[in-house]
């Protein structure tokens, strides 16, 4: 598939499909930190609750950064994965004392952050700078397997690589912010893990494992 026809074919879906979302009313990168640690691992509906406790307790990053951490982790309990919790308290410390509450502005500058990998700096700069950089999560490995047939698996270095090189070659450049939570967006709604509704989907005359009746075999992963 052509790659103008699949990144316009989607911000054309997202303006129509787009949900609405608190964290999506908002380029305060605090906000959309705070949102992107919530959704690692876990989905939108299980974090919206927690996000809005966190913006009520916390609106900005020095009351984070104040809070004591007992507060932080019962805030946070039910969610799983802790360390994603520590992280986010000591970064808060580091942004508003070291760095006077200002939010480093690139990806570059925000990977050396703890807590934040590629995904979360990935999708900060996008989404509150307009940095194009693409994002890379389940659901875009999901997407981009079944609708180019990539039969690499996605749990390997080869595979990371050559998902992230085809997500910034299909990059929307003029608002990558827009197309990476379009992408997430289509993943989680449309092309979804188990039995999506291929008939109804925007590719389903250009879906190579659509095609090949191979949607439920892709994406591939080593060991499974
Ligand atoms: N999952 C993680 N971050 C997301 C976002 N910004 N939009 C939709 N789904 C997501």
């Amino acid at each position: 598939m052509d790659n103008q026809f699949f990144k316009n074919q989607l911000i054309e879906w997202y303006q129509s499909q787009r949900r609405d979302l608190p964290w999506r009313k908002t380029k305060e990168p605090y906000k959309i930190w705070l949102s992107e640690i919530i959704l690692q691992q876990t989905r939108v509906i299980q974090g919206l609750p927690y996000y809005e406790r966190f913006v009520e307790n916390f609106p900005s990053v020095f009351e984070l950064a104040n809070a004591e951490q007992e507060q932080v982790m019962k805030l946070w309990q039910g969610l799983g994965y802790y360390s994603r919790a520590k992280n986010l308290h000591h970064t808060a410390k580091k942004i508003a004392f070291e760095f006077d509450g200002v939010f480093p502005k690139s990806y570059k500058e925000l990977i050396k952050l703890k807590g934040i990998g590629d995904y979360t700096a990935s999708a900060i700069a996008s989404i509150c700078y307009s940095e194009p950089c693409a994002v890379v999560d389940g659901n875009v490995y999901r997407v981009l397997a079944r609708v180019f047939n990539i039969e690499i698996p996605i749990n390997t270095s080869e595979g990371i690589s050559y998902f992230k090189e085809l997500a910034n070659s299909l990059l929307y450049e003029k608002d990558a912010g827009t197309y990476n939570q379009a992408l997430m967006d289509f993943g989680a709604t449309q092309c979804k893990p188990q039995s999506p509704d291929c008939q109804s989907c925007i590719f389903s005359d250009k879906c190579l494992a659509k095609s090949l009746q191979k949607v439920n075999e892709l994406p591939r992963k080593n060991g499974k």
